[in-house]
């Protein structure tokens, strides 16, 4: 037995990783449930450090000791059903490792299960895609502290680095890892919303064509706004059709997105923590809405549009890059919001700084700016809001009126902006003396007796509210 490490799931992300890892001299036995995916894997990708196994049994004999087995397979059931598999052919000390996009409860309920059978989990998140699995992932692993040891020098040389530091670091027991991973989801999918209504915007409000939009994508790539997504973007709207139509492509695809559900269950789990994440979930909602191809016609064809055509502005195109920024700082410091809360709820200690660090490189939210993130933290461990930080605050001071008037324009113009406008409201809800609170407070007694708090008294108050008019 002396191959270092055992892979479950030759599709996709798991082909990538075990080539990833023979890449790093790692000797890695791969085996999938279809044989032939396995085959196809061996036959196309050969690699002198890559062995295929077409027997479970045999797979598990061929692993050091401790054997460490990761799954790279479907979350949700497939994972349980292999991890019964796989059971009563372990040794105690032996390590299950998930690199799956598995629910971190899940992950809790199988680490308690796995210990009390001596063996250990990880639940390991992995975010950059093919390309990222194959060439360097940003990876954030969740288990034992005391066994970390055991898969960390494997998953430290295949992530990503940046300089000679790895986008991987051990981020708390149990189900820290998959929690971790699923909220950089979540903010994926806020990052991503912003700069398709960032487009909305260039596109009906500037009326810039595709190749002026890839040009304006391009040049925001090389400032402060430099980012993965902001990359891609650029690419997108420079990519030609089939009739080689140039930056046509976009326009041919169905405006109508998907998604797996990573999103949601971040939004979900903001909403059971008591976390305000509503660029996330205006991220979700607007997913949602997008599919509901039938009902959008039937409201464009029966809702009046506004009738609005200021011309826009020389500096038109600096305002939107200046809101996207303010934005997209206030979709990172609910992100965090929502780690702190969890690190306390869980008992992880998450270091967020060092969770912003892991992210500069490999992963789909790799942006320039995480560097400030990190930053922050180190000034301050106990911040509880990233925008109380001074760079986050001049930030949002400077560009805020820039985010109001694009705001202005877009609902004048009748542009759906809900990201933006949660960014907005999160905010101003934030600033605002008043929020509307104590009315609230007011309704909840009258009805309800529910009592409220004074501002000029300490104490519990009911009043007997009087009708007045009814
Ligand atoms: C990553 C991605 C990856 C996957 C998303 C897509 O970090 O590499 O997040 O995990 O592409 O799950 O999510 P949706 O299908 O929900 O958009």
């Amino acid at each position: 037995a002396d191959m270092d490490i055992g892979i479950i799931g030759m599709a996709v992300m798991g082909s990538n990783l075990a080539l990833n890892m023979a890449d790093h001299g790692f000797k890695v036995a791969a085996y999938n449930r279809t044989a032939s995916l396995t085959k196809e894997v061996m036959e196309k990708t050969p690699h002198k450090n890559l062995q295929g196994f077409y027997d479970l049994a045999e797979f598990l004999h061929s692993l050091k000791s401790p054997r460490r087995v990761m799954l790279m397979i479907k979350a949700g059931k497939p994972v349980d059903s292999v991890i019964d598999e796989l059971i009563p052919q372990l040794d105690k000390g032996d390590i299950i490792i998930d690199g799956g996009n598995s629910f971190f409860e899940d992950t809790i309920r199988r680490y308690k299960y796995l210990q009390e059978k001596g063996i250990n989990y990880f639940g390991v998140g992995i975010s950059g895609g093919e390309k990222g699995a194959r060439f360097g992932p940003s990876i954030m692993p969740g288990g034992n502290k005391d066994e970390y040891k055991h898969v960390q020098p494997i998953l430290e040389a295949i992530s990503a680095h940046v300089g000679e530091e790895p986008c991987c670091t051990y981020i708390g027991d149990n189900g820290a890892g998959h929690y971790v991973k699923m909220v950089h989801n979540g903010i994926e999918y806020a990052d991503m919303q912003l700069i398709a209504e960032t487009y909305l915007l260039l596109r009906h409000v500037g009326g810039f064509d595709n190749k002026k939009l890839s040009q304006i994508f391009h040049d925001w790539n090389k400032g402060e706004l430099h980012s993965y997504l902001i990359g891609i973007t650029a690419d997108i709207f420079a990519e030609n059709d089939e009739n080689g139509q140039p930056g046509q492509l976009v326009d041919k695809i169905l405006d109508s997105a998907g998604q797996k559900g990573t999103g949601r269950w971040t939004s979900i789990q903001s909403l059971k923590q008591g976390v305000d994440i509503s660029m996330i979930t205006a991220a979700c909602n607007t997913r949602v809405l997008s599919n509901l191809l039938e009902e959008r016609k039937k409201a464009a064809s029966e809702i009046t549009a506004p009738v609005y055509d200021d011309k826009v502005g020389e500096d038109f195109i600096e305002e939107v890059r200046k809101s996207l920024y303010a934005a997209k700082i206030i979709a990172y410091a609910q992100g965090f919001s929502l780690y702190n809360s969890a690190s306390e709820k869980y008992g992880w200690h998450l270091d967020f700084g060092k969770i912003a660090s892991i992210f500069r490189a490999g992963c789909i939210i790799q942006a320039e700016f995480l560097n400030k993130i990190t930053e922050a933290y180190k000034k301050n461990k106990n911040l509880t809001n990233l925008m109380f930080d001074e760079f986050f605050l001049n930030n949002i001071n400077e560009n805020q009126s820039s985010l109001r008037n694009i705001i202005c324009l877009a609902i004048r113009k009748g542009i759906p902006i809900p990201a933006f406008s949660s960014a907005l409201q999160y905010i101003d809800a934030h600033r605002s003396p008043q929020i509307g609170a104590n009315l609230i407070q007011a309704q909840r007694d009258y009805f309800g007796a529910h009592t409220y708090a004074r501002i000029d008294k300490d104490g519990v108050f009911h009043h007997k509210w009087q009708e007045h008019y009814n």
